[in-house]
């Protein structure tokens, strides 16, 4: 057996500069991130995720007083009501500023708990340890933090960076295929939108050797967290790129779909999912109302089915949605500026911009082309 490697640190540069560190067994490394004026953690978990959060938790008694906060699992914490109470218990401890937060779960919790931390006292320290590929690749890192109305998923939040982020592979272990699948679904967009060698290492794995303790998965998120991280520094606020990029909204890559697919199947696609189906849609759509090359398009297909994604909207398991109905969804995406359609297309490999207003003619081909037949 070879000697475990080193953990990898990606620093985020930007005003408020922190490390992504990605490798096994890490929960060692909290303190650091945490910071030396640190007295109270208040660690905000997935209650359903004791078995993960129980060592960390103990980890962190060593040097802190710490407030363990069990939290209804996934979406269910991205609540109002959750985060009140969570407020109503940092006040009962006597939380200040200088305490902090750490966040343990999926993106739902990291989003909770992100967004709990950016409004306590107007923002307290908060490192995440995600528990899921999502998490890892997307969700925890970037600053963005928020809760769910009735009217909508991510209606309400902040921008609040976090003071590090703790990428423990040892803790997808445990992770259900499928949620690793659907987390490979925003790497494999990563790899089209901004770094090839991505694909190259997919389309050279084994698919079903991409677990957790896999160096080829390591590499894939280490790959996309840097796409991510970069993204983000240059267009830290999302007022735009420079130069024709996009900025960060290059990330919704295959996203306008992906949400009104979502949100048709009352959000029983996965995110990642729709997010594989968005993404062949795009090229599609590039292909056609711009000047993408038709391998490429195949290239989407195969890449994302090789890692188990599906490439084609079925509408009979997905919702049942027509282009009628996800055209009308799409229009109301909060990503959309006023009455326009604007996708982020590519016009080769790596190399995004934005199509803004697509006639309904091109919507509706590449629409027919990513629908299964029958
Ligand atoms: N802030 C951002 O920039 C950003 C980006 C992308 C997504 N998000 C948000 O992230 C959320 C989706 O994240 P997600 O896919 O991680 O969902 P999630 O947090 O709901 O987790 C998915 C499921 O996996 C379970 N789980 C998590 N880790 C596990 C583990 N290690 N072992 C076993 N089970 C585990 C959870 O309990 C949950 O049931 C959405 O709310 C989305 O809006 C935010
Ligand atoms: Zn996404």
């Amino acid at each position: 057996m070879s000697a475990p490697r080193p953990a990898t640190v990606l620093p985020v540069r930007g005003t408020s500069p922190y490390d992504v560190v990605v490798g096994h067994g890490l929960t060692d490394r909290l303190p650091a991130l945490l910071g030396e004026s640190v007295e109270r953690v208040a660690v905000l978990y997935a209650g359903s995720l004791g078995e993960l959060a129980d060592p960390i938790v103990d980890a962190l008694v060593e040097h802190y007083d710490v407030l363990a906060l069990g939290l209804p699992d996934g979406e269910r914490a991205k609540t109002a009501p959750v985060a009140a109470d969570c407020w109503e218990a940092l006040g009962e401890a006597g939380f200040t500023r200088s305490d902090a937060v750490v966040t343990i779960g999926g993106g739902a919790t990291t989003d909770l708990g992100g967004f709990v931390a950016a409004t306590w006292l107007r923002g307290v320290r908060v490192v995440h340890v995600p528990t899921t590929l999502l998490a890892m690749v997307d969700a925890a890192v970037g600053g963005k933090t928020g809760i769910n109305t009735g009217a909508g998923k991510n209606l309400v939040g902040s921008f609040h960076e976090p003071a590090g982020v703790l990428c423990d592979l040892s803790l997808l272990a445990s992770l259900p295929r499928a949620e690793l699948v659907a987390g490979l679904g925003e790497v494999v967009k990563c790899g089209f939108i901004a770094d090839p060698t991505i694909l190259e290492v997919v389309e050279r794995s084994d698919p079903a050797a991409l677990t957790h303790d896999s160096p080829e998965l390591r590499e894939l998120v280490e790959r996309a967290i840097r796409v991510k991280v970069d993204v983000v520094v240059d267009d830290l606020r999302e007022t735009g790129g420079v130069g024709g990029h996009p900025g960060r909204e290059v990330l919704n890559y295959g996203h306008t779909l992906a949400h009104a697919i979502e949100r048709t199947s009352d959000y029983t696609v996965r995110h990642g999912e729709a997010v594989a189906i968005g993404c062949v849609f795009v090229a599609e759509l590039a292909a056609r109302a711009g000047s993408l090359d038709p391998a490429l398009v195949e290239r989407h297909r195969s890449a994302l089915s090789r890692v188990g994604l599906p490439t084609a909207y079925d509408a009979e398991s997905m919702g049942g949605a027509s282009f009628e109905d996800l055209h009308a969804a799409m229009k109301v995406d909060k990503k959309a500026r006023g009455s326009q359609l604007r996708f982020v297309v590519l016009d080769a490999l790596a190399t995004p911009r934005i199509l803004a207003g697509p006639g309904e003619d091109d919507l509706r081909a590449a629409f027919a082309a990513v629908a299964s037949a029958g």
